[in-house]
């Protein structure tokens, strides 16, 4: 059973966090009237525990649609940042039918490169070795610009801390395993709402340019100011351009 928060009504929702956060990382989201917000911890994240063994990106989004199945929810707007747009990108390939919508926040269609693989498998033996505390510190930096407020960089650091180990490594593998999506940005037949942090060095704006040009029916929004984690970066501006998004659908 995975920890989910599910609040409000109307239009459904469905949050999918990045790596290594948990579904906290929405919190400023909870913000957003009119919708169901159904946001749920991955396994061994926040408050989920882990399932033991090797996860797979498309393993998580059948865990992410069954979440909707127990909620009687047929379609939803999938929300995913970065790990999660990949769940996301892998959910719109294997179910799309499920979507009503899809939002993809600071992330991209790409598999790792050979080097990013190889780096993510060094993370898991250091993981091994020395537990998740290397991975947050690796990550904070990256997250937020130098300009973040302190009380967002502390949560940011607690909300990471609140990863397992076998969390972490379950997730690292799923990554390093995934698909090029590059395949399925073409057939997306629902419209598309795509964030990306103006000062994003992990998945900057070129990506977001290059899949808003894949998809069929896509609208781009930069946030100025924001680095990778712009759902807690600049909330105020990525809650607009999302509100915007859900009622037009
Ligand atoms: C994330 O924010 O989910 C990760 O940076 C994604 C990744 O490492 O590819």
């Amino acid at each position: 059973m995975l920890n989910v928060t599910d609040l409000g009504s109307g239009t459904p929702i469905l949050w999918v966090h990045g790596f290594p956060l948990s579904s906290s990382m929405y919190e400023n989201q909870l913000a957003i009237r009119g919708v169901e917000h159904v946001m749920p911890d991955l396994p061994g994240f926040g408050q989920s525990r882990p399932q033991g063994g090797g996860m797979t990106i498309d393993g998580y989004a059948r865990l992410m649609v069954a979440e909707l199945d127990h909620r009687g929810i047929d379609r939803a707007v999938f929300a995913g940042f970065s790990m999660g747009g990949y769940i996301c990108l892998a959910a719109a390939r294997l179910m799309p039918r499920r979507l009503c919508g899809l939002i993809l926040i600071d992330t991209k269609e790409t598999a790792d490169t050979e080097e990013a693989r190889q780096g993510r498998y060094a993370s898991i033996e250091k993981v091994k070795k020395e537990g998740v505390q290397p991975i947050i510190d690796s990550m904070l930096p990256k997250m937020l610009t130098s300009d973040a407020p302190p009380e967002t960089k502390v949560r940011v650091r607690e909300i990471m801390s609140s990863s397992t180990p076998e969390g972490v490594m379950a997730a690292l593998g799923a990554m390093a395993g995934r698909a090029d999506s590059s395949a399925v940005l073409a057939t997306i037949a629902v419209p598309v709402l795509i964030i990306v942090g103006e000062e994003d060095s992990i998945t900057p704006p070129a990506d977001a340019e290059r899949m808003t040009k894949m998809i069929p029916a896509a609208r781009l929004a930069h946030i100025a100011g924001a680095a990778h984690l712009s759902t807690m970066e600049k909330p105020e501006q990525v809650n607009l351009e999302i509100a915007k998004f859900v009622s037009g659908i």
